[in-house]
């Protein structure tokens, strides 16, 4: 039995469905609301809720091994608990690209958390995988909203080089580390297979959708101000530090993807035409 939290979002959906179409693997999600999650039929629902440590014997009891996409800032000791008191053998963590190598401090808090958690999933005893994920390609459905208003897109950092990752990548590769094996205490990089800036993606899009698109490069500092008002302060300032370090200089490329899925990693043209529907098209 392979456990996916996170289940009902963007990587854990796809994770889900990567393992449903496994032979013989059986797949049971977690999720605060069964009702709502909308997974294939196969797939096992079990409600729970990583903040109320009473629910979580029931997510692990049988399970092999887990895929754990976490929403950020959670505690991750109480499911670590129910994981070893489980019996569990195996966790994999979708972990974050903004982590330096493996020091216990690290320079902002999105690498920090990501990092805290690392740690506590090393510490547990159980046998892990990190998959270090920096830059999802879903991260440029944030141009979808913008294009429902015309041709125009402006964004900070459209010079910044990203290697995006279609989550499908993350997914199959999570499914592969789970299912196989042979992965313990190895820290993955995920990459796209190319290093495109983010106007450049911009130029892919409007192939792709058929739209004539512009690329406005925005003053970083008026954004950071606005967005300020309605997200955390520390987590903007180092959302905005990995794209102002992305200026100038290419994405790191690597095949991890393909390696793990024998399969070359997903382009960005790919995730754009897998996403038409997303930006209206
Ligand atoms: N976006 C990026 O740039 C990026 C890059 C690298 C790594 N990541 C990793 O991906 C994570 C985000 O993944 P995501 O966007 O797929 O998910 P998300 O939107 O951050 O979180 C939503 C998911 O978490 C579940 N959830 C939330 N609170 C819960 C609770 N108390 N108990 C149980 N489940 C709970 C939800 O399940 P229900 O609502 O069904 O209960 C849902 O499946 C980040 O935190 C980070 O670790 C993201």
């Amino acid at each position: 039995m392979y456990l996916v939290i996170g289940a009902t979002a963007y990587f854990g959906r796809q994770a889900v469905e990567e393992l449903a179409t496994l032979s013989g693997v059986t797949v049971r999600a977690l999720t605060r609301t069964p009702a709502k999650a909308d997974l294939p039929a196969s797939v096992a629902l079990v409600a729970a809720d990583l903040t109320r440590p009473e629910t979580l014997p029931a997510a692990f009891a049988g399970v092999e091994a887990a895929f754990l996409v976490l929403p950020y800032g959670m505690d991750v000791a109480p499911l670590l608990a129910a994981a070893r008191a489980a019996g569990v053998r195996r966790l994999v963590f979708l972990s974050s690209g903004a982590i330096t190598g493996r020091a216990e401090q690290q320079p902002d808090v999105i690498a920090q958390y990501h990092r805290d958690v690392e740690r506590a999933i090393e510490a547990s005893g159980i046998e892990w995988t990190f998959l270090r994920l920096l830059f999802p390609a879903i991260n440029a459905l944030t141009f979808a909203t913008q294009l429902q208003g015309g041709d125009v897109i402006r964004a900070p950092y459209a010079r910044a080089a990203v290697s995006a990752v279609h989550e499908r990548d993350v997914a199959a590769v999570a499914a592969r580390v789970l299912v196989d094996g042979g992965h313990g205490g190895r820290v993955y990089d995920l990459t796209g297979p190319e290093s495109l800036t983010q106007a450049q993606q911009v130029r892919i899009l409007d192939e792709v959708l058929g739209r004539p698109l512009v690329v406005e490069d925005l003053d970083p500092a008026p954004v950071l101000q606005q967005l300020s008002q309605f997200m955390d302060a520390e987590f903007l300032a180092a959302l905005f530090g990995l794209m102002a370090d992305a200026v100038g200089k290419p994405a790191p490329v690597n095949d991890v993807i393909e390696r793990i899925t024998g399969r070359p990693a997903r382009t960005f043209a790919t995730w754009a035409a897998d996403h038409r529907a997303d930006f209206g098209a």
